[in-house]
């Protein structure tokens, strides 16, 4: 399978350029980005050449499949052209910024017979697959209620562009702050692991300390609380921040009729399982990815993409199903503006 690379920020450089380059029967076929030096870095690191425009990569028909690594706001008008032009895909999220540019690109995909695929990287991570695991199993029983918290410092440090001047903190590019650009995976992941429907969302969002290089707040959200409530009866909270400064947090506590599951809670044991009577089991199966690893290890997100298409299987990562939880942030955009809880 021979890959293309529409972006060539920070996640392409750690995480799709480097995966695809590592992964067998992969060609690296090129890089395309509006800042041209940004797409000759990445193919000095992983090979293939630049192309000169989304269109060129589209039209050459050696390219099997794309990684959409673009800003927010242009992953579905590339996607669907891509699409279009008969390349699976594998954009990063948040999926795109309306519900209807959501549904078109599931559409499009349909149309052509092409696989898409949204780079939720947190459901392949080893303690939550290993907790999605026992909780089909039945070994905590239903969960009643939990809490699931994605906070670092911001992407203002992570960017390519590195500064509060960053498209991260602008409506055009981002339209969204700390809500949809980390509540997704978090969203995402409570309806994975929970496996029921989120029935409504209530949602506040606020700009605590961010600020535009002119010293304004910035336009998007910079910290957010959801409370969700599941068709199964489960209710919780996501929270969500780009404040956490010093460390940060990505855990998830799930508790359940016979006990509590921890994941991510603890920087050596992903997974600990608190049972009802208070004995305490504790896994040290992988440390969870953060902005700050130098070379993050393998998301497993390359890995799935084109192990699905190769095997022609269904895949943990297709979009028609993360479009669900996409709904679930827009209920939850509207549901801020609203003051009230809402229905996706
Ligand atoms: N799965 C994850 O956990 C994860 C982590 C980080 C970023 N992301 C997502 O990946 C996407 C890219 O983020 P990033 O952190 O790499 O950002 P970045 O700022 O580091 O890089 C974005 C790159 O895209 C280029 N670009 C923007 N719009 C373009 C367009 N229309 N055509 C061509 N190039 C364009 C920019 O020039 C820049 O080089 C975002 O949607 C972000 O939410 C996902």
């Amino acid at each position: 399978m021979k890959v293309g690379v529409i972006g060539c920020g920070s996640i392409a450089r750690q995480r799709h350029g480097y995966e695809y380059f590592h992964k067998d029967g992969v060609e690296v076929g090129g890089f395309f980005d509006r800042m041209t030096e940004r797409a000759e870095a990445l193919v000095n690191l992983y090979g293939g050449r630049v192309y000169g425009s989304v269109e060129e990569m589209l039209a050459d028909s050696t390219i099997d499949a794309v990684s959409v690594c673009v800003a927010n706001a242009a992953h579905a008008e590339i996607t669907i052209a891509a699409l279009n032009a008969g390349k699976h895909v594998l954009c990063e999220k948040p999926m795109a910024v309306t519900e209807e540019e959501c549904e078109a690109m599931v559409a499009a995909a349909r149309k052509n017979g092409k696989r898409l695929m949204i780079g939720h990287n947190q459901r392949l991570a080893p303690a939550h697959k290993r907790g999605k695991e026992l909780l089909s199993a039945g070994r905590m029983g239903r969960v009643l209620t939990f809490q699931s918290t994605f906070g670092h410092k911001g992407p203002e440090m992570w960017s390519v562009d590195q500064g509060n001047h960053t498209w991260f903190f602008r409506k055009a590019d981002a339209s969204f702050g700390s809500m949809a650009d980390l509540g997704i995976h978090k969203l995402d992941l409570v309806r994975y692991l929970i496996g029921s429907e989120i029935k409504s969302v209530y949602s506040t969002m606020t700009v605590l300390d961010k600020k535009l290089p002119d010293g304004s707040p910035i336009e998007v959200d910079d910290n957010s609380v959801e409370v969700l409530q599941f068709e199964n009866g489960a209710t919780g909270t996501v929270t969500t921040s780009w404040t956490h400064y010093g460390e940060e947090c990505n855990a998830t506590i799930l508790y359940c009729e016979k006990g509590i599951m921890k994941l991510y809670a603890d920087p050596e044991y992903s997974l600990q399982i608190v049972n009802a009577d208070g004995s305490v089991e504790r896994y040290a199966l992988d440390r969870m990815q953060t902005n700050d690893d130098e070379q993050m290890a393998s998301s497993g997100v390359i890995d799935e993409f084109v192990d699905a298409i190769v095997e022609n299987r269904k895949s943990i990562l297709d979009a028609e199903d993360i479009l669900k939880s996409m709904k679930a942030v827009f209920a939850c955009l509207r549901s801020a503006e609203e003051g009230k809880a809402v229905k996706p």
